[in-house]
C-alpha cells in the first residue's frame, strides 16, 4: 500500500446536501467541498476515507462529485462494510460494496474496511473473492480488538491475503490502541495504523470552547460540549506549542498523531484545513512536547469513546 502521510475523512460530508446539518451541524456546500478536493489533491493528500454509514451514502456521493474530473489513478478511495446495516441477501458484503462503487462512480476500492467487529468469522471470508477479483485492492479492519485483528488476519491468510491496515479512534484524549498493544503490533507487523478522530470532532482544534461551543443541536455537540471546560488547559498548551512552531492547535494535535507513527485520518471541511495538514506534515514535535501533551490530556480525565465503540481490553 502506497498512501500519503495523512488521509482525509469525509464523515461530516454526509451532512451536506438537502438533509444538511446532521451529525456535525457543519453546513457544507458542494462548491466548498470541491475547493477542498482541489487543494488537497494539489498538495498530495489523495486518500479519501468514507463509509456508507456517513449520511447513509451521502458522503460517498458528495465525495464522488467533488472528485469528478480527476483521473481515477490520481486518488485512492477507502470505504467500509458496516455489519450493523448489512442486508439480508446471499452476500451482504458484496452487495454493500456494489452500492458504494455505484455512488463512488468507480469499479474498485483501494482500501476496504470491516467497519465494526460484529462477527469476524462471518464477515471476513466474503472479502476473499473481492480481493481475488481486484474489486478491492487492500483490506483493513476498524474498531477490532487485538484478538479480532488476529482472527481476521488468520482467515485472510488461509487465502494468501492479510489485514494490511487497522483503523481505530486514536487521539491525545483516547489512546486504548496504545495501551492494549495494537499500535506496537501494527508497527512490528508492517500493518498501517490509521488514527481516526485525532481532533475529537473539533474539540481539540481550539476553534470551540465553552463560550463558542460546537454547533447547537448536532450530535457532536451532545458528545463534547459538556467536556469543553475540562479540555481548556490541554488546548491552551497545544496552542502555545503551535505558536512556537507557527502552527495551530489542530496542527499540533495532528503532528502528535504523526509522531506516534500513525496515519491520521483528518476530517477536513474547509480548504484552509489543508494548509494545516501541510504544516503538521512538516512539523517535528520534540519528545518532551509529546509527553507534556499526553500528561495534560490524561489530567483532563474525560472519556471520548464513541457510542459505536466497545471498551478495548
Ligand atoms: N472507522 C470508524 O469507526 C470511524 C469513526 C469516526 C471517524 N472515522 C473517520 O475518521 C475521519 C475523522 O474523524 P471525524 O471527521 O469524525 O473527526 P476529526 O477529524 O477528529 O474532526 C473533524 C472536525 O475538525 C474540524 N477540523 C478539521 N481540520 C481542521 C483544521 N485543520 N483546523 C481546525 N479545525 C479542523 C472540522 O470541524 P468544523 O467543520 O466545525 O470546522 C471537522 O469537522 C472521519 O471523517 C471518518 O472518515 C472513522
Amino acid at each position: 500500500m502506497n498512501v500519503p502521510s495523512v488521509a482525509l475523512g469525509t464523515w461530516a460530508w454526509g451532512d451536506s446536501g438537502e438533509a444538511g446539518d446532521g451529525y456535525f451541524g457543519s453546513r457544507l456546500t458542494e462548491s466548498g467541498l470541491r475547493e477542498v478536493v482541489e487543494k488537497a489533491q494539489a498538495n498530495g493528500f489523495t486518500l479519501w476515507d468514507t463509509a456508507v454509514a456517513y449520511g447513509m451514502g451521502r458522503s460517498e456521493s458528495v465525495l464522488a462529485r467533488a472528485l469528478s474530473g480527476f483521473d481515477r489513478g490520481e486518488y485512492q478511495l477507502s470505504t467500509k462494510f458496516t455489519p450493523q446495516i448489512a442486508g439480508d441477501g446471499d452476500d451482504p458484503v458484496a452487495d454493500m460494496l456494489e452500492q458504494s462503487l455505484d455512488r463512488l462512480r468507480t469499479d474498485y476500492v483501494d482500501l476496504f474496511w470491516i467497519h465494526n467487529p460484529a462477527d469476524v468469522a462471518r464477515w471476513t471470508p466474503p472479502l476473499i473473492p473481492l480481493l481475488k477479483s481486484g474489486t478491492i485492492k487492500h483490506v483493513g479492519v476498524s474498531n477490532h480488538s487485538m484478538e479480532e485483528i488476529a482472527l481476521a488476519d488468520r482467515i485472510l491468510g488461509e487465502a494468501g491475503f492479510r489485514v494490511e491496515a487497522v483503523q481505530n479512534h486514536f487521539s491525545l484524549l483516547y489512546r486504548p490502541s496504545e495501551r492494549t498493544g495494537i499500535l506496537d503490533h501494527c508497527r512490528d507487523h508492517d500493518v498501517r495504523f490509521f488514527a481516526y478522530m485525532v481532533l475529537e470532532q473539533g474539540a481539540l482544534t481550539g476553534t470551540y470552547s465553552p463560550v463558542h461551543p460546537l454547533p447547537d443541536g448536532s450530535s457532536r455537540a451532545a458528545a463534547y460540549n459538556r467536556i469543553l471546560p475540562q479540555l481548556r488547559t490541554l488546548t491552551d498548551r497545544t496552542a502555545a506549542i503551535g505558536d512556537a512552531h507557527g502552527a495551530s492547535t489542530a496542527d499540533i494535535a495532528t503532528a502528535w498523531a504523526l509522531a506516534k507513527g500513525t496515519t491520521p485520518i483528518i476530517g477536513i471541511t474547509k480548504a484552509s484545513h489543508i494548509d494545516g495538514l501541510i504544516r503538521a506534515r512538516d512539523l517535528d514535535l520534540a519528545a518532551e512536547g509529546i509527553a507534556d501533551l499526553e500528561t495534560l490530556a490524561d489530567a483532563a480525565d474525560v472519556d471520548t469513546r464513541g457510542w459505536w465503540e466497545r471498551e478495548m481490553r
